[in-house]
């Protein structure tokens, strides 16, 4: 069984504003006071784990040791079948050019990937899934972890201007918008973080404030 979260306080490790954000609204109906880990002075570590889950757990338990409160943190990324899980837990750094992160240039580098892998292979599938790790960590390096996903397919050209990152190529299975497309209510209802998310409420958050 998993350990259940029961603090009044929760440091959210993540230096990404948008995420910062996005958890806090997502932890709203339990009145936990959230803080960021910026706030708390907190460094970010190195991302040196070769899963979602790895990375995510470094992240929680950085932070849940140094301040002495538990920590939740989250890793992300786009999985292509036909690239071989690519760019997976490099998704962020498939974007890197000496301009800063650009994702366009990141979608254009995977419709050409994909595009050699189909002149070498024949035809290919364009599957893919968007993953998330969130991890929950304790000061005493007790961590819960869970995984999320969105299945869906890889739509060229590029579609939408809502959202972020690889949103305006994938098309989420079973729908004809993709995720640069939706309302972002919409996109949130089904997507890998909020997969992950209400595995975590189940797990950890049943009895919260109860
Ligand atoms: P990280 O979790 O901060 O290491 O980075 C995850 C990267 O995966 C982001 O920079 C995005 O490129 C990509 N990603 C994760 N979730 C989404 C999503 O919901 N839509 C689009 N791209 C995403």
């Amino acid at each position: 069984m998993a350990r259940p979260f029961d603090q009044p306080k929760l440091i959210v490790a993540s230096h990404n504003k948008g995420k910062l954000v996005e958890i806090a609204e997502l932890l709203t109906r339990f009145e936990v006071e959230t803080v960021g880990a910026d706030a708390l002075g907190l460094p970010e570590p190195e991302e040196i784990g070769e899963t979602f889950i790895a990375n995510a757990e470094l992240k929680a338990l950085a932070s849940a040791t140094k301040a002495g409160l538990p920590a939740l943190a989250d890793d992300s990324g786009l999985a292509v079948d036909a690239l071989d899980g690519a760019p997976g837990i490099y998704s962020a750094r498939w974007a890197e050019t000496a301009n800063g992160r650009d994702f366009d240039f990141a979608m254009h580098k995977i419709e050409m990937a994909l595009n050699q892998a189909q002149s070498q292979n024949g035809d290919i599938a364009r599957t893919a899934r968007f993953i998330c790790a969130l991890s929950l960590a304790w000061p005493d390096g007790h961590v819960e972890s869970f995984e999320g996903k969105v299945e869906g397919s890889l739509v060229w050209p590029m579609r939408g201007k809502n959202g972020f990152g690889y949103d305006p190529v994938f098309l989420p299975l079973g729908g004809d918008m993709t995720f640069g497309e939706m309302e972002p209510a919409a996109k949130h209802a089904m997507s890998h973080r909020a997969d992950a998310f209400s595995q975590l409420v189940e797990a950890c958050f049943a009895g919260y404030g109860a």
